[in-house]
C-alpha cells in the first residue's frame, strides 16, 4: 500500500485539530476525508464536563460528510491527526465506535494515522474492524 498516500487529507485533519474543543484530555484531534464524490469533509472532537458524551474527530467529520452530501456519500478514505496543547503530534488511530461508523460508511475506506512509534500509518477499515458488526435486517 503507498505509505505517502493520503497527504492533502493529513495536512486538512492537521488543520482541523486546531479546531478542537478539548480542555479536559487536552488531545486535540482532527479528521479530514474524501468521499466517493471527490469532496473533503472535516471534523474535530468536541468535549464537555460530562466526560463520555464528548464526540470523536472522525464521528464529526462523517457528520459533516452526511450533512453536505447525504447519508450515501460514500467514505473513500479518512485521515486522524492529534496533537497535545503544545502542537507536538501523538498518536491515536479510531476508537471502536468510530471503527463501527467507518466501516459502515466505507467498508474499503483506506485510513491514516500516526502509530506509536510515530509512523503514518494508512490502512483499511476492514483491517481496523474485523467480524464488524452489522444489524440485521428486519
Ligand atoms: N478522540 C478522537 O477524537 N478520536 C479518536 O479516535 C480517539 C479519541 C478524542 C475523544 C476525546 O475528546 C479525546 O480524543 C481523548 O479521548
Amino acid at each position: 500500500m503507498d505509505q505517502t498516500a493520503l497527504g492533502d487529507l493529513r495536512e486538512q485533519a492537521e488543520g482541523a485539530s486546531r479546531q478542537a474543543r478539548a480542555p479536559y484530555s487536552n488531545l486535540f484531534v482532527g479528521a479530514a476525508l474524501r468521499s466517493a464524490s471527490g469532496q473533503i469533509h472535516r471534523g474535530c472532537n468536541v468535549e464537555n464536563g460530562a466526560l463520555p458524551l464528548g464526540s470523536c474527530a472522525e464521528r464529526g467529520a462523517i457528520a459533516a460528510a452526511v450533512l453536505a452530501e447525504g447519508p450515501d456519500f460514500g467514505l473513500v478514505e479518512i485521515a486522524v491527526v492529534a496533537k497535545t496543547a503544545d502542537g507536538s503530534i501523538q498518536a491515536v488511530s479510531p476508537c471502536g465506535a468510530c471503527r463501527q461508523l467507518i466501516a459502515e460508511s466505507g467498508p474499503t475506506a483506506r485510513v491514516g494515522f500516526y502509530s506509536a512509534n510515530g509512523e503514518w500509518i494508512i490502512t483499511t477499515s476492514a483491517e481496523l474492524l474485523p467480524y464488524a458488526f452489522v444489524l440485521p435486517e428486519s
